[in-house]
């Protein structure tokens, strides 16, 4: 298994590139499944996860040719299950219950089940489809949906669901009459995925907003598109200057999906400003503590929490961060403490004291996000620091080794 060796203390200068957004990406190749024809997809992100979902589209019969730009087939569907080795290693495998319901009236689909994160139920996505006249069972663990034709309805999530709104929003393009579905999610990603399946000719308004309108249609023909640039990569690269004291220019990122974290950054004292494709971030004089909350887009992602904390770790006060979208994602605290952080778990807050300076120590990621803390952390130390179990990082992040040591850094992927 490999680990991530890094010798902290450099200060990082220069550009990054930002690649394509996983969140987006992976709804997008799941879509396909609603079309009969060769769509094409750019700037696909190269990461494990893609390389999951490819595996498992290929699976039902998908055809699927090339990488950052990728050609992609569903003329066929030969099989309608996503078994539970592919969902278990990635939950956002069931993406493909909604646009297999409604091509090919049937899906089998395994439950998720519980991630370090949480329990990370799938109810919402099974209600809204049992709204849509599906008939789903749940047997050995699998979810299994019927329909004949996936009726228009009035869907309101009790919690706004981003892979929820994603997958209905998909079930919904091939359904008979209208679907509205009301308390949707609002990030970047569902609008990156609505502005796709109009492009196959869907008939939907108000991606973005918390009402989304979708007006079935009887098919969908291929399209070509852009995945969006991944704003959780961009904005990890951001904390990055600012705990290492340097200057980086992140390119190819979009500031309006960014407001949130760029809102926090500066309260903490960084400096950030437009530069031609992307953002100029730097630190400043001194780290000012400051508290965050999780929230839905356009709140603070959850998916930067960690991150956040480890930059808060080497805050000049006290930071209150609080998670509110998932229930266990502080599985990083235990790790920042070994490098010597200081902070205290209360139910849904960690309390972060600064303290002066971390120290290099043996790590282990526990999560996707997780791991960038824990590179984040391990780039700002004192002293040398070992992250094993990087696999998690390889599902998010493309070559995060290459593009922290072209900034500067003393990273070295180590093969065991
Ligand atoms: C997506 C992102 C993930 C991000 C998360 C929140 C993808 C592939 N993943 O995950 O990176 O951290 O959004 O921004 O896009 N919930 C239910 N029942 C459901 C569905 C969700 O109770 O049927 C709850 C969850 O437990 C959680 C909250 O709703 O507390 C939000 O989760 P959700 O937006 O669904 O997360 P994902 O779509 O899985």
């Amino acid at each position: 298994m490999d680990k991530i060796v890094i010798q902290g203390g450099k200060p990082l200068f220069g550009d990054v590139q930002i690649s394509g957004a996983k969140n987006a990406a992976l709804p997008i190749l799941a879509s396909t499944l609603l079309t009969e024809g060769e769509n094409t997809f750019h700037n696909i992100p190269d990461l494990m996860d893609i390389k999951t979902i490819k595996k498992l589209l290929k699976s039902m019969g998908v055809q699927i040719d090339g990488n950052e730009t990728c050609k992609v087939s569903a003329e066929k569907i030969t099989s309608c299950d996503a078994p539970y080795d592919l969902v278990k290693t990635m939950r956002a495998s069931v993406l493909v219950l909604g646009p297999l319901v409604a091509r090919m009236g049937v899906a089998r689909v395994s439950l998720p089940g519980g991630c370090a994160i949480g329990a990370r139920p799938v109810n919402l996505h099974i209600k809204a489809l049992q709204e849509m006249g599906a008939h789903v069972e749940l047997n050995n663990g699998y979810i299994e949906a019927k329909a004949k034709k996936l009726k228009g309805a009035d869907i309101y999530f009790d919690i706004q669901t981003v892979t929820g709104t994603e997958n209905v929003m998909m079930a919904a393009t091939l359904a008979e009459g209208t679907t509205v579905l009301n308390n949707a999610a609002r990030e970047p990603e569902v609008v990156n995925l609505a502005n796709v399946l109009k492009g196959m000719g869907a008939k939907i308004s108000g991606a973005g907003t918390d009402t989304i309108i979708i007006e079935g249609v009887t098919s969908l023909k291929p399209t070509e598109a852009e995945i969006i640039p991944d704003r959780i990569e961009a904005g990890t690269f951001m904390i990055a200057a600012g705990m290492t004291r340097g200057e980086i220019n992140v390119i190819g990122c979009n500031p309006h999906h960014l407001e949130a974290l760029i809102n926090k950054l500066r309260d903490t004292g960084m400096k950030i400003s437009p530069i031609k494709g992307g953002l100029k971030v730097s630190s400043g004089e001194k780290i000012n503590s400051v508290d965050v909350k999780t929230l839905p887009y356009p709140g603070f992602p959850t998916d930067l929490q960690a991150q956040m904390m480890a930059y808060m770790s080497i805050g000049s006060g006290l930071s209150v961060i609080s998670e509110t979208v998932f229930e266990n994602r502080f599985m990083h605290v235990s790790e920042l403490l070994r490098m010597g952080a200081d902070i205290v778990i209360q139910g849904g807050n960690a309390i972060v004291r600064g303290v002066p300076m971390l120290h290099g120590a043996q790590t282990m990621a526990t999560d996707l996000r997780a791991s960038a803390s824990l590179i984040l952390a391990a780039l700002a130390a004192e002293g040398t620091t070992e992250i094993s179990r990087v696999y998690h990082i390889d599902r998010g992040y493309q070559a995060i080794e290459k593009k922290f040591s072209a900034l500067g850094a003393d990273i070295k992927r180590m093969t065991q």
